[in-house]
């Protein structure tokens, strides 16, 4: 990753995130025994809601981003059923032994190569063994990135928001079956223009790095002024597959 992230900033947020994360964690149908991927796990918020999910299993989160494992490690109490690893989802997973489920919310659309992405967590996933993504899909934050293109005067080249179709047709390259990739719009209205602020930085957040402190919320006003109306405007991609067997 070219920049890091304000892990504490991003922690302290509410986001939808977490209902994203229970809505991807509740297409993996766990019985509660499973070893599970949390695959750009972030602060761990949803490592932390698997672990609930497992008292017989085990959860390994992965993430490039030392500033978010910490922010993980000081959110989750050691256990013998929890394994961090700082890995980039683009190279070869070093995971020892295969996972029973892969969960991946809100990452996914910061890596240009999903196909790589999804041979490494086929490479890692036993045999039958269930995919649940949640990421920005084709759409998403359309509003945000017409006003940030504006300000930019260049169209922001962040993000990846894949559409159904060409996810479809990665994962099955990559060996996956069973597959379901659909869009949600689910954008969110904020009528108090500090919490919307602090939502555009989190969004802005690899932009905000190039920048000067001192320059960041000129910067995070100036995109907000161009939004047609305050609100973020979400569009999900929801990926449910499995591995075949
Ligand atoms: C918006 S956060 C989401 C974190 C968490 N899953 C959640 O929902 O709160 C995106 C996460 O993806 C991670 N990430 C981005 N690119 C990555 C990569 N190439 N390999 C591993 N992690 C990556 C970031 O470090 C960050 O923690």
């Amino acid at each position: 990753m070219a920049w890091e992230w304000d892990a504490a900033a991003y922690g302290r947020l509410r986001l939808p995130h977490e209902l994203w994360g229970r809505r991807a964690i509740a297409r993996l149908a766990l019985t509660g025994t499973e070893t599970v991927l949390d695959a750009g796990c972030g602060t761990g918020r949803d490592t932390a809601v698997l672990l609930e999910a497992l008292p017989r299993g085990r959860v390994v989160a992965v993430d490039a981003s030392a500033a978010m494992l910490d922010q993980l490690r000081a959110r989750l109490p050691d256990s013998g059923r929890l394994t961090v690893l700082q890995s980039d989802l683009g190279d070869p997973l070093p995971v020892a032994g295969p996972v029973d489920a892969v969960l991946s919310v809100a990452a996914l659309h910061w890596i240009a190569d999903h196909r790589r992405v999804f041979d490494n967590l086929a490479a890692v996933l036993r045999p039958g063994g269930r995919l649940a993504v949640d990421c920005g899909g084709h759409g998403n934050i359309a509003s945000v990135q017409a006003a940030l293109a504006a300000v930019l005067g260049e169209a922001p080249q962040v993000w990846n928001f894949a559409t159904p179709a060409e996810t479809e047709r990665r994962l099955a390259a990559a060996g996956f079956v069973d597959i379901d990739a659909r869009l949600r719009a689910e954008p969110a209205r904020f009528d108090d223009p500090a919490a919307l602020h602090d939502y555009l930085e989190v969004v802005l957040g690899a932009h905000l790095a190039r920048l000067g402190v001192d320059e960041r919320a000129a910067f995070v006003r100036a995109v907000a002024e161009r939004l047609p109306r305050p609100a973020v405007d979400y569009v999900r991609l929801e990926i449910h597959a499995r591995r075949a067997a």
